[in-house]
């Protein structure tokens, strides 16, 4: 069936989705079931509830997402599905889901890898991915600078050595007492602050390397709350959320300009959930403009988890010939080049 049809599925994580794209680019339908209210009072995913919540959802969200397209099964040309990385016993239930789909129905399967599927979203956008191009994937399991020299190839120029940015901003959230996820409750927070007011370490920013590291600045801002705490004085919160923030959108940005003109690219692109952040967006937006580099970053919608990213790098993944079979396992660690 030439349909040019995608259904894309996405469980890596908390929130069981399921798409279907017309040829990579153009969403039909999106259907995210987000597993937050459940986790929020554990104050982050809980695993083992988390899987069993996709089991329970999976197949309701894909019935939705093809009733929502107005197709039938039978009309979709390709299953993509997320494999990796994520959470292992997640992960199972989506490619569970597509491998029997896709030997039900006798059409092909391809496996996604999630991070590749973050930068895929920008081409949801309607705008033109021109590689070269230097890309950065923030969300809450990575912080990943790439090259990408070509369509579907990656270069790996830097990542994170211990938390990635969407953890810090989570875990400081925890301990401030916000619901998780925490970004978006900072973001918040820190509206009206001043970024300037606390200074804050921005871990490996002088190191000649493109790697990242958040845990000094996620311990140096946990120490100041303690302090305050036990001074009994009053933390000033919006300049505490605004300074931590910025602390981490100047470490991001001043990299990612670096690595954007070492290799002479015109294009950057930002993706994964942390590039929801209006701040980082409209930061790393003056200093692209400064340096005539043209930016691209999803729709807010799109920066988090769901599966209609999926299925456009699963069409275009098709499309350069990738079939998985039913062999496909899910990949807890995937790293972005493995497949
Ligand atoms: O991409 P994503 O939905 O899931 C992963 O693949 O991890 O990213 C979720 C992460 C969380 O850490 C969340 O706090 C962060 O993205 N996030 C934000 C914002 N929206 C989501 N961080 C900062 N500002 C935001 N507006
Ligand atoms: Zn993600």
């Amino acid at each position: 069936m030439k349909s040019g049809l995608t259904l894309g599925i996405e469980t890596s994580c908390d929130e069981t989705a399921a798409a279907v794209i017309k040829e990579g680019r153009e969403i039909l339908s999106n259907v995210v079931l987000s597993q937050i209210d459940i986790h929020q009072k554990y104050g982050g995913v809980v695993p083992e509830i988390a899987s069993r919540h996709h089991i329970e959802a999976i197949f309701p969200v894909i019935h939705e997402a093809l009733a929502g397209a107005g197709v039938d099964l039978a009309e979709i040309e390709v299953i993509a599905v997320t494999y990796g990385p994520g959470l292992v016993g997640s992960l199972l239930v989506g490619v569970a889901a597509a491998k029997s789909l896709a030997f039900a129905t006798g059409k092909p399967l391809v496996g996604v890898n999630h991070i590749e599927g973050h930068i895929y979203a920008n081409f949801l956008t309607g705008r033109e991915i021109q590689p070269p191009l230097v890309c950065l994937t923030v969300s809450g399991g990575h912080t990943d600078l790439l090259l990408i020299p070509r369509l579907g190839e990656y270069e790996i120029l830097g990542r994170t050595r211990d938390d990635a940015a969407g953890e810090a901003f989570d875990k400081v959230a925890r301990v401030l007492g916000l619901p998780y996820p925490g970004g978006p409750q900072i973001e918040k927070l820190a509206r009206g602050g001043d970024p300037n007011a606390i200074e804050f370490p921005r871990g490996l920013l002088a190191s000649e390397d493109y790697g990242f590291s958040f845990s000094g600045l996620k311990t140096a801002a946990l120490n100041y709350l303690n302090e305050a705490k036990q001074k009994k004085q009053e933390v000033p919160l919006a300049d505490f959320a605004a300074s931590f923030q910025w602390a981490i959108i100047d470490v991001l940005t001043q990299k990612l300009m670096a690595a954007a003109e070492s290799f002479g690219v015109r294009q950057v692109i930002l993706s994964g959930g942390v590039a929801a952040n209006g701040s980082f967006r409209e930061h790393v937006a003056a200093q692209a403009a400064q340096r005539g580099m043209e930016l691209l970053y999803p729709p807010v919608y799109l920066c988090t988890d769901n599966a209609a990213m999926i299925g456009s790098a699963g069409y275009f993944r098709y499309l350069a010939g990738q079939r998985s079979d039913y062999t496909l396992n899910a990949v807890a660690n995937l790293r972005l080049g493995d497949e």
